[in-house]
């Protein structure tokens, strides 16, 4: 069986996956083409991308011989999942591996936001701290604030426990349906977006990408949301809308925001490049040596069950 891993993974995952299986590495780790990609479905069994490839449905037609694409990472909005089950192909990903790390970036997020670490550190490294004085860089407090979480699933659930039991937040959140787990945080459902974001102190995005949360938080959901809050991201880029974002940060109508997630990575939206209010991270929510690799096994686990014929641990049709 025949894998082409698209960009390099933690050795030990490498490793192992070489060990059992004929694998082609991209070994100079840049971004294979549209092409390239096309040409894999025809030469290998296995695909195994990441969020950085575009497996869209021109990819997919490119080849017969690709009957498991084995995503590393657990979104997968940069696979056409209709064109692949159309042409057989499973697909998979890998849940669970990596809420914690995502959680723990996203309070970085909160916390560098509302400390205003980023101005500080910029201004620090320019030379241009002139000391310590009762007026500067003043942040926001975490404690009794309201933290709205948007999609209350693994990941998002995993935030708001860290900020309700580590940091003294309030925690309301809108998901389909209340639940279960929301009452150990004490956690108040709220049934419309718009409600929400009226009472939420900051709002941390934890929906998946694709069409159905396209923009969900575009210039409506910025003007619903409170003066002087702040926007969390380490969903996905395209669940809101950037120039509209700019625009709100600008105007002081949000006190800050955090980013780690954009639209057409590595792009980031030229409109928030200039503004100090934004903190912004290159997607490195699941970016801990432990998740990579755990992300890796799972990926492997997945491959392993598809060459034995036996149901794979993590099909996402
Ligand atoms: C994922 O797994 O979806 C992340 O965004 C990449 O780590």
């Amino acid at each position: 069986m025949r894998i082409l891993v698209t960009r390099r993974w933690p050795d030990a995952v490498e490793r192992a996956l070489s060990e059992r299986f004929d694998v082609v590495l991209n070994e100079s780790d840049t971004p294979l083409s549209q092409t390239e990609l096309g040409e894999a479905m025809g030469a290998f069994d296995v695909l195994a991308p990441t969020v950085s490839d575009r497996i869209d449905t021109e990819v997919i037609a490119g080849g017969d011989r690709c009957k498991l694409i084995a995503n590393y990472g657990v979104g997968f909005d940069h696979i056409d999942i209709a064109a692949a089950s159309a042409k057989g192909i499973a697909v998979t990903n890998t849940p669970g591996v990596l809420t914690d790390a995502t959680a723990d970036l996203a309070l970085t997020l909160i916390l560098m936001a509302a400390r205003r670490a980023g101005e500080g550190e910029r201004e620090l490294r320019a030379g241009e701290w002139s000391g310590w004085r009762p007026t500067h860089l003043i942040g926001s407090a975490l404690k009794d604030k309201v933290l709205g979480v948007v999609g209350f699933g693994r990941i998002g659930q995993a935030t708001a426990q860290r900020a309700h039991h580590g940091f003294g937040m309030k925690i309301a959140y809108f998901a389909r349906g209340p639940k279960d787990e929301a009452a150990a945080l004490d956690a108040e459902f709220c049934p419309s977006l718009p409600d929400l974001l009226a009472k939420s102190d900051f709002v941390s995005l934890h929906v998946p990408g694709g069409d159905d949360t396209a923009n969900l938080i575009d210039t409506k959901a910025l003007s619903a949301m409170k003066p002087g809050s702040y926007l969390i991201n380490t969903a996905r880029g395209g669940v809101v809308d950037h120039d509209a974002l700019a625009q709100a940060l600008k105007s002081g109508h949000l006190a800050g925001a955090g980013l780690d997630v954009y639209p057409q990575e590595p792009q980031v939206p030229e409109a928030l490049l200039g503004l100090e209010n934004v903190v912004l991270l290159p997607h490195l929510g699941s970016a801990t040596a432990e998740t990579r690799e755990a992300m890796g096994m799972r990926a492997l686990a997945n491959i392993e069950a598809f060459a034995k014929g036996e149901p794979l641990p993590d099909p996402v049709q």
